[in-house]
């Protein structure tokens, strides 16, 4: 049987703090159990995906991922990689919904071309080539996407500093997603909001510096296993989202099915508009959360925080190559 390696790596949710973040505030992120595997053979500088198609092509010089184009760039010059591979792509993280799944992508990527290549795939060097691919597929990105899809965990960020938030995170405990379906352009989204922001700055200040006591006090609560003051910090956070522009009826009737339905706490995560809903939910109240989530015309994903970030995966295949 040939040589295969494979990977994988964890997409993320924002728990509190989007959007005031942009001002540095901090957030709450959270790496979690939705995964972006790849699997390396030797091949002909090929690069698929389940999901996507053909994203690399070097044989033809067809690019059609300019990001993971320069995670291959960044390996050739670093370690020498050779255009020898074949690496196929299966990602659960939705796309284009603010779960980091292009980053999750680069981070596995990177993480198993490494060790194709004979390379130990140390975390440092795996974080710094796929932010190379983030700087293509973002403006200005913040790195969160993919150091918690490298490292895992929760962790809070500030002004471009990643600390890990230590957190016990209990199993009776659990992330429902709900994906509105609803598109839209994070860029115009942070736009809108900072136009608010210079309207009605003496407001706006005030809702920003709650925003940064409020996940001050989330991580308190995160560290002291205090769920249910979490959850209420979420519902409080929603609103304060609500009050800078960024929700919308469709996210509202996705966040007062969770809360019905008993969820603890229940938020926009993400850019708003559209995207995505978390609420955070006891493993009692999960069926209910999700009938409610479903009656809704919607499909719900139920996850719970990867520790451990991007790592090597087994070789699932089942015949011989
Ligand atoms: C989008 O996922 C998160 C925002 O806070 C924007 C950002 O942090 O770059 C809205």
């Amino acid at each position: 049987m040939s040589r295969m390696v494979c990977s994988l790596a964890p997409g993320k949710v924002i728990l509190l703090g989007e959007h005031f973040v942009v001002k540095g505030m901090p957030a709450i992120g959270a790496a979690v159990t939705l995964y972006a595997r790849v699997c390396v053979s030797r091949g002909q500088g090929r690069v698929e995906s389940r999901q996507l198609g053909l994203l690399l092509d070097l044989s033809s010089n067809t690019v059609n991922d300019k990001g993971l184009y320069r995670v291959v760039e960044e390996l050739a010059g670093r370690f020498g990689l050779k255009r020898d591979f074949h690496a196929t792509i299966d990602s659960e993280i939705p796309i284009s919904s603010g779960m980091g799944s292009s980053a999750a992508v680069a981070v596995s990527t990177t993480h198993a071309l490494l060790s194709f290549a004979g390379v130990e795939p140390d975390k440092k060097v795996v974080w710094e080539v796929s932010f190379e691919a983030e700087k293509v597929y973002h403006v200005r990105p913040s790195g969160v996407d993919n150091t918690l899809s490298t490292y895992g965990g929760v962790m809070v960020y500030e002004r471009g500093v990643f600390n890990r938030v230590k957190t016990r995170w209990p199993d009776d405990v659990l992330i429902v997603i709900a994906d509105s379906g609803v598109k839209r352009s994070t860029g115009s989204v942070v736009a809108d909001v900072l136009n608010r922001y210079d309207k009605y700055s003496k407001v706006m200040s005030r809702i920003y510096d709650a925003a940064s006591e409020l996940v001050r006090d989330a991580i308190k609560s995160i560290e002291t296993g205090d769920f249910a003051r979490l959850g209420e910090l979420m519902n409080i956070n929603h609103g304060l989202l609500s009050s800078i522009g960024v929700s919308s009826r469709v996210l509202e009737s996705i966040v007062w099915a969770m809360r019905d339905a008993g969820a603890l706490g229940a938020k926009i995560s993400g850019a708003g508009r559209g995207g995505i809903v978390i609420g955070l939910v006891e493993t009692s109240k999960v069926p209910s959360v999700i009938e409610k989530i479903k009656s809704l015309g919607l499909a719900p994903l139920v996850v719970q925080i990867d520790d451990e970030g991007v790592r090597r995966a087994p070789d699932n295949r089942t015949s011989q190559g």
